[in-house]
């Protein structure tokens, strides 16, 4: 590529924002699942929502493509330009630009990683609930262009019921701002929720304001063994009556999931339970009275422990055990060494269908890929459940059969290919195992209107 365009392209951002070739760092090359691989034109870090436009202005006439880079933790090909075309990223975009305390909001620029957010907020005395394992390492521009969900939908809700204004720039250039306070806004189409969890195709996100809660100064953890599904929704039934309101995480864990991730931390973590049990729940709840929060919870335990709900239980006596019980779920990292290489999923579905699924999903790897492996394990609060699946070795015909037994397993009650990380390139097959037609016919509408000549994040979603 001519060496003109990138000197337009530097005009823009400065000198040693633009990189080319070998020089840009590799995660910008390559996703993180090393699926996927590019080698853009080049790597562009704008400084301002003014530069992003200009950027996408230049890319129109050299008619090239911009996706945006953020932390890369989507892991379905979402964010991994096409050859030739512009990545961008938003790193220098990264303050958080105002935390208004009277309003409960926070004004946060795209490239600013969700930890950092969640921490300035906790300085103020208030709270963004979004939280997921990522924390470290996702944007909250990726977390809208996402919608993600993660730890805490049960109690607060995915991103979307976090972003109260959002500013864009559109295919064409054309900054859209909508960076208003109000939690409530009927005056007209709500371009604001199809710009969230649009994956970079319809516009790039660069600045947002999000819903703060009031600072919970309590957090009670605890982990469930339960003797079967069943008794596992009625725990969580039961839970969120006796704790008033204040469930704010119910995370599943069958055997399997558990006895994996415990046998493989027991060097440096002693398992909580025993991993006897056919399936566990990692509860948590958060408030803000000291005592009466711990009373809550006591009470409601020993009302499940009573009832013979529940087979087992551990109650967290300080952050670290608290942090501890987390681990068991959220330390992937280390719990899933031994599973590599494993295909990751995300589908979600009526809670009461799960058992059904895990059943249907099960015997139909076992028919394609006989001794696979399955862990399933999820934000089952929320109708989501993982799952993992590994024989060992992993390529484009083993993957496929995974794929047809897992998502053939979601279509059958009627669930979703994707419950928080997206459709990216990885999934795309398989749209129109939760879409109609009709609805696959109006999100190409949707596209077309907005970027009709497929300049922003191309391939993904649609294809
Ligand atoms: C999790 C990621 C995989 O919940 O979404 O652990
Ligand atoms: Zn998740």
């Amino acid at each position: 590529m001519n060496s003109e365009h990138i000197q337009r392209l530097r005009a823009i951002v400065g000198e040693s924002y633009v990189t080319q070739g070998d020089d840009i760092a590799e995660r910008f090359r390559v996703d993180v699942g090393r699926r996927y691989t590019c080698q853009p034109l080049a790597l562009v870090r704008p400084e301002s929502t003014a530069q992003v436009s200009e950027v996408v202005k230049v890319a129109a006439q050299l008619n090239v493509a911009v996706t945006v880079v953020g932390g890369q933790t989507g892991t379905v090909g979402g964010a991994i330009a096409r050859d030739g075309d512009i990545a961008m990223s938003l790193d220098r975009m990264s303050r958080v630009l105002e935390i208004d305390t009277l309003s409960m909001t926070m004004t946060v620029e795209a490239g600013c990683i969700l930890q950092l957010a969640q921490e300035a907020a906790e300085a103020e005395q208030a709270f963004l609930p979004l939280d997921l394992g990522a924390r470290g390492t996702a944007q909250i521009g990726g977390s809208i262009g996402a919608n993600a969900g993660g730890n805490r939908v049960v109690r607060w809700g995915m991103m979307r019921d976090m972003v109260l204004g959002l500013e864009v720039v559109l295919a064409d250039g054309t900054v859209v701002s909508g960076l208003t306070k109000m939690l409530k806004d009927n005056a007209g189409y709500n371009w604001k929720h199809l710009l969230i969890g649009s994956e970079g195709t319809l516009g790039i996100i660069t600045r947002a304001v999000l819903r703060l809660r009031p600072l919970p100064t309590t957090r009670q953890t605890a982990l469930f063994a339960m003797g079967s599904f069943e008794q596992a929704i009625a725990v969580l039934r039961r839970l969120e009556m006796a704790l008033g309101g204040q469930l704010s995480s119910f995370e599943l864990m069958w055997q399997d999931f558990y006895r994996t991730m415990t046998e493989a931390q027991q060097n440096f973590r002693s398992p909580p339970l025993s991993d006897q049990y056919p399936i566990y729940a990692l509860v948590e709840a958060m408030g803000n009275d000291a005592q009466g929060d711990v009373e809550r919870m006591e009470q409601a335990v020993a009302t499940l422990l009573d009832e013979e709900l529940v087979s087992d239980g551990v109650f967290a006596r300080s952050s670290g055990q608290a942090d501890a019980l987390w681990a068991v779920r959220e330390d992937l990292q280390w719990g899933l060494q031994g599973l590599r290489p494993f295909a990751a999923y995300d589908v979600s579905m009526a809670i009461a269908d799960m058992p059904k699924f895990v059943a249907d999903a099960r015997a139909r790897l076992e028919a394609s890929l006989p001794g696979a492996v399955a862990l399933f394990y999820g934000h089952a609060g929320d109708g989501n459940l993982h799952a993992l699946v590994s024989v060992g070795e992993l390529g484009p015909s083993i993957e496929h059969k995974m794929d047809e037994a897992i998502y053939g397993a979601t279509r059958s009650v009627n669930g979703s290919v994707s419950a928080e990380h997206g459709i990216g390139m990885k999934r795309r097959a398989y749209l129109s195992y939760s879409r109609s037609e009709p609805e696959l016919a109006l999100m190409r509408q949707l596209k077309l209107a907005l970027d009709p000549h497929g300049r922003l994040n191309p391939g993904k979603i649609l294809g």
